[in-house]
């Protein structure tokens, strides 16, 4: 940063034009006082935009991880109940920026370290029995449970969390026990998540 701190500099007193030094040198000493003044200003307003260039230099080396998928590739189906937790396949992947979402095994994996953000919701049509629910999953930790249960009508329930991964920590969606989750070209059951900022 110093050296091109130096070139900058370089190239501002390379900019001031053979006939502007001159006039300089006719008016000295009146005058030059303004010009350091001057000078002055432009090395501020320089470190100003060097520092901004800095920052966003920065920001366009972060990794951009983003990801966006809803349960079926087509039709229509509801997946459950089950005994087992099952595991959400989410095959209709609309955004994957960075490839860290995996649409055949249903995880996703932190590529950095930092705070990622994820969101996901069920769905499904309430048939007086089971009730619709998913928990998202870090490696092999419950996070937290999106739940609903309504005996008749349409239900889905959404979950939000902020969590800090580690490079290869996984973390998909996992079915609650005995629930449903329902899928159709609407789109109703999803997982998103984002990378919010490495640490
Ligand atoms: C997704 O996971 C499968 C099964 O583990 C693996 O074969 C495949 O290479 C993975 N895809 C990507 C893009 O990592």
């Amino acid at each position: 940063m110093k050296i091109s701190l130096s070139f900058m500099l370089f190239l501002l007193l390379g900019a001031v034009s053979p006939s502007e030094s001159t006039d300089y040198q006719k008016s000295f000493p009146q005058d030059i006082y303004a010009a350091l003044r001057e000078m002055t200003a432009s090395l501020v307003q320089l470190k100003a935009d060097m520092r901004f260039l800095q920052t966003t230099g920065t920001v366009m080396i972060f990794r951009q991880v983003a990801f966006s998928a809803s349960l079926l590739a087509g039709g229509e189906s509801v997946v459950g109940p089950s005994s087992s937790k099952i595991t959400l396949i989410y095959k209709h992947v609309i955004t994957n920026i960075g490839n860290a979402y995996n649409s055949t095994t249903g995880m996703f994996t932190a590529p950095v370290r930092g705070v990622y953000h994820f969101e996901w919701t069920v769905a499904a049509n309430g048939d007086n029995s089971h009730a619709s629910g998913a928990g998202l999953v870090k490696n092999s930790e419950h996070v937290f449970l999106a739940y609903e249960y309504q005996a008749t009508g349409f239900m889905s329930s959404s979950k939000a969390v902020a969590l800090l991964l580690e490079v290869g920590d996984v973390v998909f969606v996992r079915m609650f026990v005995n629930s449903v989750v329902f899928d159709n070209g609407n789109h109703h059951t999803t997982f998103s998540g984002h990378l919010l900022f490495p640490m």
